[in-house]
């Protein structure tokens, strides 16, 4: 078992490992299955000696149980995007993304895009994501459906972009805000289902789209904010000639009443400390994007900086400018950024801290601490079973592995999809690694 101890708000949840453990989970008053106990297998089992023959016990050996990864940022539409090359983000964006976002108006096309999409994040052990749909409705309406039959913990929200966006992705101020709100009335809550109100950057949305956004966020102050700030200098540029007066790109959100807690900005790369101040003081939160930053030639999110800010962020693939659905690529990307643009240079992010970000930390980024992102009693059981044997190399690393720190680098260097051999959401077991031998079951 893999879980991470409990943590005061600002710190970072160390993590536990448990080689013989038992993690327990029933349903709650509402039918979800949550965790009620994990720990040694002995020691909880003693606590359910009555109950012992009701148990049905799913038996794992040589597997580790750890949670469900948390995406904090990533794009629906963007699936076929990944590893198109372009200059930077601005040619990337006109050339490949949007002119691929606009198939997605279509509900036929969806439905199989929104099936394949859910399947990669559960194939690569990702059990809750904040997701950028496109700037239609149809593509909301898709992935949020089939998240809901699949049990998942997903938010998303149809992007607005009313500006600098060509025909088939761009939408029309006032409807794109009446959409927001239905979409709002239609998912968020439902189930585990939750709405991000969804503005671009601020280069595609008119000022009253960004002030219509700001107006429905504080209206709705449990719906998420998703945007993107400062990934790019070409874009920052842009974004200093729209707003000559605003003191940074950031404050252009904050005078639209966009940073609040539960608002999530991707990248935060070219930052100054001001704008890490001011991301701490509203609660806003960072989403770090490494493999979309390097492919891309974004720069490098400064991990010191923002600790001593104080700001929350957490791990994301950022898929289609990010290469990879895979958590353990993303902690891996992580890992050489730390090594490169930091206040000082040569951070070595610890694995444990690393994986931390990309499930407990960043449930505690969205506002979704002791909820998912962690095994602690009461959160909701999405867990992943893993083979650290799963690939000839990884079985070399991990079984000479002597420490934790040893095991888990071992995991986020050599780790990819082969490593996750099923994904439980909500306690069923909704994605089986076929090629995998079946589990013993006691
Ligand atoms: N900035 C505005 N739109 C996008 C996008 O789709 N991907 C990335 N990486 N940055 C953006
Ligand atoms: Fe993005």
């Amino acid at each position: 078992l893999l879980y991470f101890a409990a943590s005061s708000a600002g710190e970072v949840g160390s993590a536990v490992y448990e080689k013989d453990g038992l993690l327990v989970i029933a349903p709650d008053d509402s039918g979800r299955q949550r965790v009620v106990a994990i720990g040694e297998y002995r020691a909880v089992l003693a606590r359910y000696a009555d109950l012992e023959p009701a148990l049905l016990i799913s038996h794992f050996p040589g597997r580790i149980i750890a949670p469900g990864f948390v995406d904090m940022h990533l794009h629906y539409p963007q699936l076929d995007v990944i590893g198109s090359p372009a200059e930077g983000l601005l040619p990337w964006l006109e050339n490949y993304t949007f002119p691929h976002e606009t198939r997605f108006s279509s509900p036929e096309y969806n439905a199989q895009a929104a099936e394949f999409f859910l399947g990669e994040l559960l194939r690569n052990g990702v059990t809750t994501a904040l997701a950028f749909a496109s700037s239609h409705v149809a593509s909301v309406d898709a992935l949020l459906g089939q998240a809901q039959q699949r049990g998942m913990r997903v938010i998303a929200g149809k992007v607005l972009m009313d500006q600098n966006a060509p025909d088939g992705v761009r939408d029309q101020t006032e409807q794109s805000l009446r959409d927001s709100e239905a979409l709002i009335a239609r998912w968020h809550g439902v189930d585990r289902l939750g709405y991000a109100i969804t503005p671009r950057f601020v280069p595609t949305s008119s000022a009253a789209q960004l002030a219509g956004a700001g107006e429905l966020a504080s209206r709705y102050p449990d719906v998420w904010i998703q945007s993107h700030v400062a990934e790019n200098l070409d874009e920052v540029a842009w974004v200093r000639s729209l707003y000559p007066k605003a003191r940074s790109y950031l404050d252009v959100y904050r005078q639209f009443g966009l940073l609040r807690p539960r608002a999530v900005y991707a990248h935060c790369i070219h930052l100054d400390s001001q704008d890490r101040d001011l991301m701490r003081q509203t609660g806003a939160a960072a989403a770090v994007c490494p493999t979309s930053n390097l492919f891309l030639g974004s720069g490098f999110f400064d991990f010191q900086a923002a600790d001593q800010a104080g700001f929350l962020y957490g791990l994301a693939s950022d898929v289609g400018g990010g290469t990879s659905f895979s958590p353990f690529h993303t902690m891996l990307a992580a890992y050489y950024v730390g090594r490169e643009g930091q206040t000082k240079p040569g951070l070595s992010l610890k694995p444990a801290v690393l994986w931390w970000q990309h499930s407990a930390g960043a449930a505690r980024a969205l506002g979704l601490a002791g909820v998912v992102g962690n095994l602690l009693p009461g959160c909701e059981a999405d867990f992943i079973v893993l083979n650290p044997c799963a690939t000839p190399l990884l079985a070399r690393k991990t079984t000479q592995a002597v420490s934790l720190d040893e095991l888990l680098f071992s995991m986020i260097v050599l780790g990819d999809d082969r490593l996750v051999e099923a994904t439980y959401i909500a306690g069923v077991p909704i994605r089986l690694n076929a090629d995998s031998p079946p589990f013993q079951q006691e």
